[in-house]
């Protein structure tokens, strides 16, 4: 496999021989040897722009001083003692600071977790223990994880569920609206109402609705494709929620933390969940997650119902200690709402001179780029995507696809314009090259599977 990087491809190679397979997601032979702010650098000293932040999981950027800084500070008193017996100040620090970003004004808590999967999980039980209730509403297309309450829950692969059922009992999907897909004619309040009813029907032929604990929602859908839906609906979905006693949850842990321009990606639909799931870039993708909710909702659970030897561990809460302090004082919720109006710009540039960009979603620095075969049709061309993601690999930018013809767009927030405007340059001579056919793909990437 000699693509760009022959260390890089050795070292693939013999990950490749010791690592299972389900922990693999093929994309190039890149093996990262150290990284700044939005700058990745491989083991062949080649520099990327790193348009992905290692899975939206590294909001303030690699290796920020401060969350470094923190690291060490709190290495040097101690590393760990579990904080379900004995606690610490930085964990009890954090708690305060967490229970202050929960949403709603009572008084609030956190459960700790440490991966986005145990907290989504988590909400499940929470909903089920507070409601007395066990159906779980979610949505096609989701991903909230890999543990089996958070698996089920998602519906965005079947390969992630070959072989390993049964399942979570009484986990029901439904639709999620997708503008860019409406049916012709149709307009947003049209889609809003139509997918609506589509939630309801459920409702009205077998779910009973006071049988229903919560809807779990990533209020944007991240794996999907970063698809925004429209703002009725989800308020239809979540007053609806409020009449029957459900509870909404939401998982934030792809589209909160500043990522879409508001501190939680809720925050662009006017609505107060009930449950919030954080993780990935809460401390800089160290395991660290967060359940946050009311202390009524949040005390339902019996001891040890949530509880994690590392949950809460002081070193990896010293990180989020100071991931949320950078978030605060280098504004990085307001410049990632003002970049992705930058981004959102440039790729329309782009647009302009290239027909196969079919649609642009993007809120604050987090993008959809959906890639079709012609604009009439708006059939997907996942062909386009991986060339578009190779070539760009080739010319030094991270960049990887979703649901097949969907580019990625998730940057560090603290990219720099200028990284940006790089950014831009080097995709402009990578459209122009698909354009002109010049990209051939290395056998070993020409299939379906990323
Ligand atoms: C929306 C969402 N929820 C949950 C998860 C699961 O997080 P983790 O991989 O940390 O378990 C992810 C991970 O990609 C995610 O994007």
């Amino acid at each position: 496999m000699a693509w760009e990087n022959d260390l890089g491809d050795q070292m693939v190679h013999q990950n490749h021989h010791n690592i299972a397979e389900t922990q693999l997601i093929q994309y190039f032979n890149l093996v990262v040897k150290s990284a700044r702010g939005a700058i990745v650098t491989d083991v062949e000293d080649k520099k990327y722009i790193d348009l992905l932040g290692s899975d939206s999981a590294m909001n303030v950027g690699h290796n920020n001083p401060k969350v470094v800084a923190a690291l060490k500070n709190q290495i040097d008193r101690f590393i760990g003692y579990d904080a379900g017996y004995f606690t610490n100040p930085t964990s009890i620090k954090l708690g305060a600071r967490l229970a202050a970003l929960a949403p709603g004004d009572g008084h609030n808590k956190v459960a700790y977790g440490t991966s986005g999967s145990d907290a989504t999980e988590g909400m499940i039980k929470f909903a089920r223990a507070y409601t007395g209730r066990s159906y779980i509403v979610s949505y096609e297309g989701a991903y909230h994880g890999t543990t089996y309450g958070a698996i089920t829950a998602g519906a965005c692969d079947v390969d992630m569920v070959r072989k390993i059922g049964p399942l979570l009992p009484n986990v029901v999907h439904v639709p999620f609206p997708n503008l860019y897909r409406r049916h012709p004619g149709e307009s947003e309040h049209d889609v809003a109402i139509r997918f609506f009813n589509a939630f309801k029907r459920p409702f009205e032929t077998y779910l009973p609705v006071e049988e229903t604990a919560c809807v779990m929602m990533e209020p944007i859908q991240g794996d999907a494709g970063i698809i925004i839906p429209p703002k009725e609906y989800v308020q239809l979905v979540y007053n609806f929620c409020h009449e029957h006693g459900i509870l909404f949850a939401v998982d934030e842990v792809n589209q909160g933390l500043g990522r879409t321009g508001k501190f939680w990606s809720y925050q662009h639909f006017g609505i107060t969940p009930d449950l919030l799931a954080t993780g990935k870039s809460l401390a800089c993708q160290l395991p660290m997650s967060a359940v946050l909710g009311s202390a009524e909702i949040l005390d339902s659970l019996k001891t040890s119902s949530y509880v994690f030897t590392s949950g809460g561990n002081p070193v990896v809460a010293a990180a989020a200690l100071a991931t949320l302090d950078v978030i605060e004082e280098e504004d990085l919720v307001h410049k990632s709402a003002v970049d992705g109006v930058y981004a959102k710009k440039q790729f329309e540039k782009l647009a302009d001179k290239y027909d196969c960009i079919g649609d642009i979603r993007m809120l604050g620095l987090n993008g959809g780029i959906e890639l079709v075969k012609d604009r009439q049709s708006k059939e997907p061309d996942p062909d386009a995507a991986a060339k578009v993601i190779y070539r760009a690999f080739q010319k030094g930018i991270i960049m990887v696809k979703l649901n097949g013809n969907v580019l990625r767009f998730q940057p560090p927030l603290v990219i720099t314009r200028q990284q940006l405007d790089k950014a831009f340059e080097i995709l402009d001579d990578v459209f122009n090259d698909l354009e002109h056919d010049r990209i051939k793909l290395p056998t070993e990437l020409e299939h379906e599977g990323w």
